[in-house]
């Protein structure tokens, strides 16, 4: 039996009598509260229905779990802080959804290799903290750090607002353990740094959506914390000037990030509290933070400012002075998630490369004007890496079903245009349930071919995460 169908409601309750009998320590939970709060993420458009929650404590409690699971063909769905948005987490047929959450210690911090090996349900928060105890950092970095969980970010291949000067997650890998379908352990790279002994297994776990087996343990690199930073708000008066204002901030300071929002984005996180950074309205803005050590580099921050002014790409800015004037213009950017959820947005989170940035940009505004012109769109995201995030906002009178069906249509006709630039349908939030039908804009036929046999190798039976990434 796979997942719950098949009317075997009695074998499926015998098999979880059995899990319980060969794992008698394991935390199962079947109440119909914890099936809804763990059988979902933050998408909110699925109806959770998992079967069970297992809580294991122990890579060897995975690995029976995976082990029975293939006995029984049972669908097993991997669970992190389920902060995702592309429902890579979500349960609705029947699986039984594993949650890391009883596994999120740190193991060990390594000096010489300047690592840190984890659980994979440690939050993203808890590693920023534990290497900021050793004096370095893990810096891959977003607004969800406090939910999201390390097994999560290793699976979406996650981004967030430092990727501009840090990468993503992939970056930050150095080894990983990997319990498989059939129970197996795998131990990925092991630390090294230099390792050419064939296919990197780890590289392909990450980014592979919980489709190749579950990330049990994950040894992270860490660096040296950056220096001094400040952080610098600019109202930006053309959609055109955006990639300009960036050019112009690239060449002079060393830049942490680059993001931008809307006056829609804005609109939202005032009304949830944030502070009015300028007295006029701007149509854009531009958050970036950058190095600023000494006298040299904050002068070098006011000349771009007062360069860009001079060439009538921004209207205003605004310079951080303190921990806390910084911290409130970040709020401006990352709170807008937050301030929208209550709409239930539908999300578009897409990519370019930067160079593309301008061309796609004028093709993208033409587009979504044409296509909703009466829903509030909203856009931000992480333009100084050719990614954008586009929120469209249910009105309220509007069914669940039908505002989803308006967006997957204009979704289709942007999945061209991305395909005119050669860009992603999917920049850093996976593919999961929500942006499936698009892979084929993003990925060729042999590419996804090529994913479908290497999910088969390592998982025959199609048990882990199925649903998700590809059908
Ligand atoms: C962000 O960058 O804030 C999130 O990835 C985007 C979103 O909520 O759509
Ligand atoms: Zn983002």
């Amino acid at each position: 039996m796979m997942g719950n169908s098949g009317g075997a409601e009695a074998s499926t309750a015998d098999s979880l009598g059995e899990l319980s009998c060969l794992l008698p320590a394991l935390r199962l939970l079947t109440a119909s509260a914890d099936l809804e709060h763990y059988g979902r993420d933050w998408t909110r458009r699925w109806t959770p229905a998992p079967l069970a929650i297992a809580l294991p404590a122990s890579i060897q409690e995975v690995r029976e779990i995976a082990r029975w699971a293939s006995e029984h063909r049972i669908a097993l769905v991997p669970s992190g802080g389920r902060t995702g948005l592309s429902g890579g987490a979500v349960a609705a047929s029947g699986e039984i959804v594993v949650s890391f959450e009883r596994m999120n210690r740190v193991l060990d911090f390594n000096l010489v290799d300047r690592t840190l090996t984890v659980q994979p349900g440690i939050a993203l928060e808890a590693v920023h903290k534990a290497a900021a105890e050793h004096g370095l950092i893990y810096p891959v970095d977003f607004a969800a750090r406090g939910s999201c969980s390390i097994g999560g970010n290793i699976s979406t291949n996650a981004g967030g607002i430092r990727v501009i000067r840090y990468g993503n997650t992939r970056e930050w890998i150095a080894g990983l353990k990997l319990v498989t379908a059939s129970g197996d352990l795998l131990e990925l790279n092991r630390g090294l740094i230099k390792n050419s002994s064939g296919y990197d297994l780890r590289q392909l776990v990450i980014g592979a959506e919980g489709t190749l087996g579950f990330v049990v343990e994950a040894t992270l690199r860490l660096t040296d914390p950056p220096p001094a930073s400040q952080v610098m708000l600019f109202a930006v008066p053309e959609m055109a000037s955006l990639m300009r204002v960036f050019a112009a901030c690239r060449a002079r300071l060393k830049l942490s990030a680059f993001e931008f929002f809307t006056d829609r984005a804005l609109h939202h996180v005032l009304v949830h509290g944030a502070q009015k950074p300028f007295d006029e309205v701007s149509p854009y803005y531009v958050v970036t933070e950058f190095d600023a050590a000494d006298d040299m580099q904050q002068q070098a921050a006011l000349d771009v400012f007062e360069q860009c002014l001079n060439d009538g790409l921004v209207n205003d800015g605004v310079l951080s002075q303190s921990e806390a004037q910084a911290a409130a213009l970040w709020r401006l950017r990352e709170g807008i998630t937050e301030s929208l959820a209550s709409y239930k947005p539908y999300k578009n989170d897409i990519s370019v490369r930067i160079s593309s940035v301008p061309a796609f940009l004028d093709e993208m505004q033409a587009l979504l004007a044409r296509e909703y012109p009466h829903f509030d769109v909203v856009w931000f995201g992480h333009i100084g890496d050719g990614n954008l995030h586009i929120n469209v906002l249910k009105p309220t009178e509007l069914g669940d079903a039908d505002f989803v069906a308006q967006c997957e249509r204009v979704t289709r006709l942007l999945s061209e245009v991305l395909v005119r630039h050669g860009g992603s349908i999917s920049a850093e939030h996976g593919i999961g349930l929500v942006k499936k039908q698009y892979l084929a804009g993003t990925r060729s036929a042999e590419d996804i071919a090529l994913m479908r046999g290497v999910r088969q190798v390592f998982d025959p039976q199609g048990l882990m995460n199925p649903g998700k990434l590809f059908d």
